[in-house]
């Protein structure tokens, strides 16, 4: 069993389903211990008692992300509880699809709030307490959407094109109390998120619009995270690391990539 995180702690936001508990689950296995929160605080119980019967410690916290007092509240507690803070994922994300003239203001809020405000609120009050034992590792969860403009998505791909600016600013502050900040850049992996925000026929189509034809696993963006959470992975800092099969490589020659691909099916 790899152990390239033990006597090591880490929060995950988000953590009750989808990519944050694969996260949450797979930095237990490699050694950590885990605060799990998320709005929803029955579902963060849930994998904390998942790790508990791994035999790490994990504790569970309701919060919003985007109200900063709960915040405060949820990662004084959970630092508290498990002895110290040495990783913070901020991967907790809402998305909402629109056409862009009938975006809801308060749509835009929530989007904006959540997926930004909350990153910035994590990272700054996980940050003080990292900084006084000068290391941490904060590794947000951006989207493939803040790197090359997604259709219906303005306010979602905006809010994840501010976490890689977040990301950047951050890992320049930061770095002088030994704390590295990096972004992952997933492209579509099958969740719930997605399977509730997606059309059949784009959850037919979607996996056709990257080098790699198919869906992401959960699995492939927890082992990302682990990467770069590691202690090894000191010198990397204020980058985005894209996972996403390829999808914002191609660029424009993706529509002849589809086009040869469709020929070739039928
Ligand atoms: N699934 C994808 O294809 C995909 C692609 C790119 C990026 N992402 C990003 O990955 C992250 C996780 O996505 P997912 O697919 O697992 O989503 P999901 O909806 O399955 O899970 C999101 C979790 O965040 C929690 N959450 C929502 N709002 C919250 C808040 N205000 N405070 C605390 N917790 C809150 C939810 O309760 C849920 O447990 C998100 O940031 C998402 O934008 C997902």
């Amino acid at each position: 069993m790899t152990t390239v995180l033990a006597d090591q702690v880490a929060i995950v936001t988000g953590g009750g389903r989808g990519i944050g508990k694969a996260i949450a689950l797979r930095l237990a296995r490699d050694g950590a211990d885990v605060g799990v929160m998320d709005i929803d605080g029955e579902t963060a119980e849930a994998t904390a008692k998942e790790i508990r019967r791994m035999d790490r410690r994990a504790l569970a916290a309701a919060v919003d992300v985007s109200d900063y007092d709960s915040v405060r509240h949820g990662i004084a507690e959970l630092a508290a509880g498990l002895g110290r803070l040495d990783i913070l994922i901020n991967n907790a994300g809402v998305e909402k699809r629109a056409p862009f003239l009938e975006i809801d203001p308060a749509d835009w809020r929530r989007q904006l709030d959540v997926n930004l405000s909350g990153t910035f609120y994590c990272t700054q009050l996980a940050a003080r307490e990292m900084a006084k034992r000068k290391y941490g590792r904060v590794i947000n969860i951006s989207s493939v959407a803040g790197l090359i403009g997604p259709i219906d998505l303005a306010a979602y791909g905006a809010a994840k094109a501010g976490i890689v600016g977040l990301t950047r600013a951050a890992s320049l502050d930061l770095a002088d109390y030994g704390i590295t900040v990096n972004a992952i850049a997933p492209g579509p992996i099958e969740t719930e998120l997605m399977l509730g925000v997606w059309t059949a026929e784009a959850l037919r189509e979607r996996p056709q619009h990257g080098a790699i034809a198919r869906f992401g696993t959960v699995d492939e963006i927890a082992h990302a995270v682990v990467f770069l959470a590691s202690p090894e992975s000191g010198f990397i800092t204020g980058i985005t690391l894209p996972v996403e099969g390829g999808a914002s490589a191609a660029g424009a020659y993706m529509v002849e990539k589809y086009r040869r691909r469709r020929a070739a099916q039928s």
